[in-house]
């Protein structure tokens, strides 16, 4: 059996709660001891209404947030172990991408020099290979290096800024993205062609992706498995197929209920986007993965 990417044990997360009248305040569980697993080369969707803990979640499988108690380990090293080469070697193998692409991006930084400057640092390219990269890494989300490198972020529409987003993360050649409602920012047809890029970028190359989303069509659509959570406990969880097409809990039959789009035009279309980024997953090479029956080594400090 593969060794996970990336795994979360018994993980709980407390916020102090706010007392109105000087009271003791109660901390509040905004993840309640969640298991969950990431395989390389999958997609795991995790679902659940606002406040249910997802981005809660997220932060503490990018290590951003430290639980209030559990334990995440990537590819079976925990993290509370990591040294700060470790860290570094985490930071870029685990890339996120974030719901609003404006913020993630520095206002004051052209395309070129958001690009070069996690190129350089990351010693990924010399001055002499600079330009060429980061011409690819335009050309992999689909824009054009001439018309888009001397451009800030206001420049750019949505659709762009989280193309450049998304350049930035896979210039570090991830193993795994986790995207917190990547597309929910973006009108219904640039969503389409993000989830056609994402999909395509992470079967080239073999990525794990953790897919956090309101949107029970794109899950459908691209997902292997899936978590739903509810109040930071999972509520259920398997493959995608079986979860929502037949979901076991009635909290999941109700966000599939809620999911039924109201008419029928965008519905249909909506379908039809969606189909269209299934159908491009699936005609994407996804190599077959090696089982491995022990700790992989890993590059750099953990081997
Ligand atoms: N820094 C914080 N301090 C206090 N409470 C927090 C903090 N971050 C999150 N919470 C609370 O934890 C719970 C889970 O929040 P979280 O943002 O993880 O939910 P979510 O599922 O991502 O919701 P949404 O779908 O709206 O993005 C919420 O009740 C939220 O108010
Ligand atoms: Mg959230």
């Amino acid at each position: 059996m593969s060794i996970p990417i990336l795994s979360a044990r018994s993980i709980v997360k407390s916020f102090a709660g706010r007392s109105w009248f000087g009271g003791a305040a109660s901390a509040k569980r905004a993840v309640d001891d969640i298991d969950l697993d990431v395989n390389e080369g999958e997609t795991l969707a995790i679902v659940g209404e606002s406040g249910s803990g997802k981005s809660t979640l997220a932060r503490i499988l990018l290590g951003l947030t430290k639980p209030s108690s559990g334990e995440v380990a990537y590819y079976g090293h925990s993290i509370d172990a990591f040294t700060a080469l470790d860290w570094s070697m985490f930071r870029k193998a685990v890339q996120p991408i974030f719901q609003d692409p404006a913020s993630s991006l520095n206002p004051r930084m052209r395309v070129h020099t958001t690009l070069s400057n996690v190129l350089l640092r990351r010693r990924l390219a010399t001055r002499d290979t600079l330009d060429p990269m980061i011409t690819d890494l335009l050309g992999s989300v689909g824009l054009d290096a001439a018309q888009f490198h001397d451009r800030y972020p206001h420049q750019l529409s949505g659709g762009q800024q989280q193309r450049i987003a998304i350049a930035r993360a896979m210039a570090v050649r991830p193993r795994l993205i986790i995207a917190d409602e990547p597309l929910s920012s973006l009108d219904m047809s640039v969503q389409a062609q993000i989830l056609d890029l994402l999909v395509s970028l992470k079967s080239n190359r073999n990525l794990g992706l953790v897919l956090i989303s309101h949107d029970l069509n794109v899950v459908d659509a691209i997902s292997d498995r899936v978590i739903v959570m509810y109040l930071g406990k999972i509520i259920e969880a398997g493959p995608t197929r079986q979860v929502l097409g037949n979901p076991a809990s009635d909290y999941t039959r109700s966000l599939l209920a809620a999911k039924l789009v109201a008419d029928p035009h965008l519905a249909r279309e909506r379908r039809l986007a969606m189909d269209a980024a299934a159908a491009s997953a699936a005609k994407s090479d996804h190599p077959e993965l090696q089982s491995r029956t022990s700790k992989p080594d890993l590059p750099g400090a953990l081997q």
